[in-house]
């Protein structure tokens, strides 16, 4: 044991987290998936389907039951390995609930008013439905975080100011009633390795922008689908096809980058094949042949996995159960720093 009560841990920890919002998509793939599946082995893996977070803003109760299920099987057809990684389904493991309440009350609500995503969130709703969750939704984060002692958050660029409300509350805490959490470092991607949108390459590819049908391509898009979209990217009147910083060139760059991601070739050798290439056509048609056959195999593990509705529950009952170890032991520490009485002797 440790002094703050979490067991000593072998391999740093890590916790990431998806919200069964919207639908996957090639840059959350490229971004996060395969990256937390490249790297499980070095570390002491926690991987959530955050249900909780998802009913923070209005959603249909049918889907959020499908999508739960499409989350986590596409971290298993991702290539996250459960016997190396726990997954498990947020709501699962009360403790989160449960932590939540207790941070919320160490938590100063000025720092949950100054946070952007939720005044970004909550402009695009009438003001009278925006829910209490929604504005508490960085304080149930933290719980998710600290209740595994975490080290390390993988996390997109836009999740920063939630990691670092998660340090400050965890500070608060260790300073109000002793050296008791863990203070997680963000491990946030290069700037250069997140995916555009690809009906504007100037905006990140979000699993959750439903303005336009081309914006993204899903996991699970049929190939016929995945090439169309990938055809009708937006690109620029040139015609050189080559890595550039230019923002004219951002469609262009952005295409060459998930080309990039996908065969793991260099920029120098990706230019060179593209520099006979007729037009724009050509390489939008070679970007949608390496995005198809990217997804085959996830979608048929996806199958496979699914086909089978009884062995992805059981796994997530593992899952749950593994966490909700390490899970329980933070809140048992935390309940008694904090003066609770306890249940039963
Ligand atoms: N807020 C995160 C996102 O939208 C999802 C999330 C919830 C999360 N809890 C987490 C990510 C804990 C990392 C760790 O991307």
């Amino acid at each position: 044991m440790s002094d703050n009560g979490s067991p000593t841990k072998a391999r740093p920890r890590v916790f990431s987290g998806v919200q069964p919002s919207g639908n996957l998509t090639i840059g959350n793939y490229i971004g996060a998936l395969r990256q937390w599946a490249r790297e499980q082995y070095h570390f002491d893996s926690f991987f959530c389907v955050v249900d909780l977070h998802a009913i923070t803003v209005p959603y249909d109760s049918a889907d959020l039951h499908t999508k739960t299920r499409e989350v986590a099987g596409l971290y298993l057809a991702s290539g996250i390995d459960p016997e190396a990684s726990t997954i498990f389904v947020q709501s699962h493991v009360q403790a989160h609930a449960e932590l939540t309440w207790l941070l919320n009350c160490i938590t100063p609500l000025g720092w949950l008013n100054r946070m952007t995503q939720f005044k970004d969130k909550a402009a695009k709703q009438q003001a009278d439905s925006v829910s209490t969750g929604l504005l508490d939704y960085p304080v149930l984060m933290a719980a998710d975080i600290l209740l595994y002692q975490a080290d390390a958050v993988p996390v997109g660029e836009d999740q920063r100011q939630h990691l670092e409300l998660t340090r400050d509350v965890a500070q608060r805490f260790n300073h109000l009633f002793g050296e008791t959490f863990t203070i997680p470092e963000a491990m946030i991607p290069p700037s250069g390795a997140r995916i555009k949108g690809l009906d504007d390459p100037t905006a990140k590819m979000s699993k959750s922008e439903t303005g336009s049908e081309y914006h993204a391509v899903y996991l699970l898009d049929p190939p016929d689908r995945a090439r169309k979209k990938i055809m009708r990217a937006v690109t620029d009147s040139g015609r050189e096809i080559r890595f550039s910083q230019d923002p004219e060139k951002a469609g262009v760059n952005n295409l060459l980058e998930l080309y990039q991601a996908l065969t793991g070739e260099s920029r120098e050798a990706i230019e060179t094949h593209f520099a006979s290439a007729r037009g724009y056509g050509d390489l939008k048609k070679d970007v949608a042949e390496v995005v198809v056959a990217a997804l085959e195999p996830i979608q048929r593990r996806y199958r496979e996995l699914t086909d089978d509705r009884s062995y992805l529950d059981s796994l997530l009952a593992q899952g749950a159960e593994r966490a909700a170890t390490v899970a329980n032991k933070t809140l048992e520490t935390v309940r008694e720093r904090m003066g609770f009485l306890k249940p039963y002797a």
